[in-house]
């Protein structure tokens, strides 16, 4: 949907500023909404690359009808900037997604500060750095927020949106009907916490696989498998609450009463947690290895992608809710 031609969204002129992997999919979900895109990233290969790697990507969801067969119109909105200045000017909005380094993120927000407009929005990729960390000393730090997506931001729609104390909370439905008119799916804090509310239900999934496997109970590919062939096949379509509002007779509190204490069980077992050890890391990545060896993690990282183009397709199709 070309959303700006469409005139929904308020914001027009987006700047992106880091264009690794996250910063290239925001720029490919801006431009294919229809907005202007302006670049910039301190390396210059990047600079040189990002067009093309954009150029692939698009190609990739056209052959796979996610896009019109004109989709180089898509690619004349992006530019990109050799100073920061020139990709901040005038933007609407700014979606930042440097290293995930705190004093990297000091220092850019000391730019981003300087050059943008009192009006400006500003959403920061971070994974896990809350903004308070990095926007208290800052001029604009009531338009600043977190605006987490997830990797590859153009393939998988869900955003977290974080404010931080200082926020200027009454800009969070702007952010998010504008997250929604170009095809994302917002979701809102209420208030900060360190990995925000994705990576801490990865990080519980993870941190059990890392138990489990340490303490020899199963492979990395029968752990792997029980999420690929057991619960995604649900979580696709629905979240932890709702899958267990349906797996018993009356619902959540039915399920709550039957099952509350195995799971308050399991809980307790884990009441020290440990770091990853260098053991399991050293088997686990031997496992990985024989399965997957590293020269082919770019194969898998495409097939990976195609499949999501597939998927994302699949749900489009059927008008899919959330
Ligand atoms: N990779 C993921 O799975 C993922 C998912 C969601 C969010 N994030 C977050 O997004 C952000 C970017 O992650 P990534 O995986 O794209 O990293 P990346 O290493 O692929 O890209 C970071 C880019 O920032 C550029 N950069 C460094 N300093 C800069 C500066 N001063 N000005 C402009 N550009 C600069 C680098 O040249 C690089 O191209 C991080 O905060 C990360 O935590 C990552």
């Amino acid at each position: 949907v070309d959303c700006a031609l469409n005139n929904i969204s308020e914001f027009r002129r987006i700047a992106v500023i880091g264009a690794g992997l996250v910063g290239t999919g925001w720029a490919i979900i801006f431009a294919t909404a229809g907005l202007d895109v302006r670049i910039f990233d301190a390396n210059p290969k990047r600079r040189h690359a990002v067009k093309a790697d954009i150029s692939d990507a698009l190609f990739a969801m056209q052959e796979q009808g996610l896009l019109d067969s004109n989709w180089i119109k898509y690619l004349e909105r992006i530019t990109v900037h050799e100073q920061i200045e020139d990709a901040l000017t005038g933007a609407d909005y700014v979606q930042e997604s440097v290293h995930e380094s705190l004093d990297l993120k000091l220092s850019v927000y000391q730019e981003i500060d300087r050059y943008i407009g009192p009006d400006t929005i500003v959403g920061s990729s971070s994974s896990g750095i809350p903004a308070s960390k990095f926007t208290e000393a800052l001029h604009n730090r009531q338009r600043i927020f977190i605006v987490h997506p997830v990797n590859p931001p153009h393939l998988i729609p869900l955003v977290e949106i974080v404010p931080a104390p200082w926020s200027a909370v009454g800009h969070i439905p702007r952010i998010r009907g504008f997250m929604e008119s170009i095809g994302q799916k917002p979701i809102t804090l209420n208030r900060e916490i360190e990995g925000f509310i994705l990576n801490r239900l990865q990080g519980a999934l993870l941190n059990e696989a890392w138990a489990l496997f340490s303490e020899g109970y199963a492979s990395c590919k029968d752990i792997d498998r029980t999420v690929s062939q057991g619960l995604a096949c649900r979580w696709s379509l629905m979240g932890p609450f709702e899958t267990i509002d349906l797996n018993a007779e009356h619902g959540i509190g039915d399920y709550a009463a039957r099952l509350g204490p195995l799971y308050y069980n399991i809980a307790k077992s884990r009441s020290d947690p440990q770091p990853w050890s260098d053991k399991a890391i050293e088997q686990a990545t031997a496992q990985r290895r024989t399965a997957l060896p590293i020269e082919k993690l770019i194969e898998r990282r495409s097939w990976r992608d195609a499949e999501l183009i597939a998927l994302k397709q699949y749900f489009q199709g059927r008008g899919k809710a959330d």
